[in-house]
């Protein structure tokens, strides 16, 4: 059996809370990026330790609760459980947020899947043409996407609004992912490209030209705001598709 690694983690990536793991796929909550309250980019949940709730050879169900240290820069009680079903060529997993306080608790989120390509410069992202992204390299200026796929000249970073719910990740050798998503309606993509690369830390400065993120979220549309005991859930499933 061909063991193929469809996930990037970096060389470099650091496995010491509170700094967030290079790669895999961080659930980046209570905000996606500065979309929210919160003072650390793409919030706090990925930089702390989750309990694991239920455990078998493929799944687990992780948690994670409010903590002193997440009240003081978001004061809002919650539960936060990421469910992962592994298959056979395919990944799946359910977020959900539960508001354990007694005000409206408003967040938004992402997972920020990295996907491991052999040639981020030949790869596309398939789906999102004609959907209207923010530019986070213009100042999130708003663009209306015409072209059939987006490719990877360059530093990439937009957050595509309303996207369908499939996309298609190809890699210039031609291999295929399929993302399926619900409930998030928003996807982020993101390729930092050599600049971005050389000023980052936990990162090579050539493993842009191995990974992309495509990342299912809740951004662009707006926070979602849970009331007192209610619950959120989204869902993605990757897929490797055979050709
Ligand atoms: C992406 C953002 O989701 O994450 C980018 O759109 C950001 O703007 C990237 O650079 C990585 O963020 P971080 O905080 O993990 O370096």
């Amino acid at each position: 059996m061909v063991v193929q690694e469809l996930l990037f983690l970096s060389k470099q990536a650091v496995f010491q809370p509170p700094t967030a793991i290079r790669g895999g796929i961080p659930v980046c909550w209570p905000q996606f990026s500065d979309m929210g309250q919160a003072k650390t980019a793409h919030g706090f949940a990925r930089n702390l330790t989750w309990e694991i709730e239920q455990q078998a050879p493929d799944a687990v169900t992780m948690t994670l609760v409010h903590s002193d240290a997440t009240l003081a820069q978001y004061p809002h009680p919650f539960k936060i459980t990421l469910a992962v079903v592994v298959g056979e060529g395919s990944l799946t997993q359910t977020f959900t947020v539960t508001n354990t306080g007694s005000a409206p608790m408003p967040f938004t989120a992402a997972l920020h899947t990295y996907f491991r390509l052999h040639d981020a410069s030949a790869a596309a992202v398939r789906g999102l043409q004609g959907v209207r992204y923010l530019d986070s390299l213009q100042q999130r200026k708003e663009v209306v996407d015409v072209e059939s796929e987006v490719t990877f000249p360059g530093e990439v970073d937009r957050i595509y609004c309303n996207a369908p719910d499939e996309l298609v990740v190809a890699d210039g050798d031609g291999a295929l992912m399929r993302v399926a998503k619900t409930s998030f309606p928003d996807v982020v993509v993101w390729n930092p490209a050599a600049a971005k690369a050389a000023r980052m830390s936990d990162f090579g400065d050539d493993e842009w030209k191995e990974m992309i993120c495509a990342e299912v979220a809740q951004a662009g549309s707006g926070p979602i705001s849970l009331g007192p005991g209610e619950e959120w859930a989204a869902t993605q499933v990757l897929e490797v598709v055979n050709s």
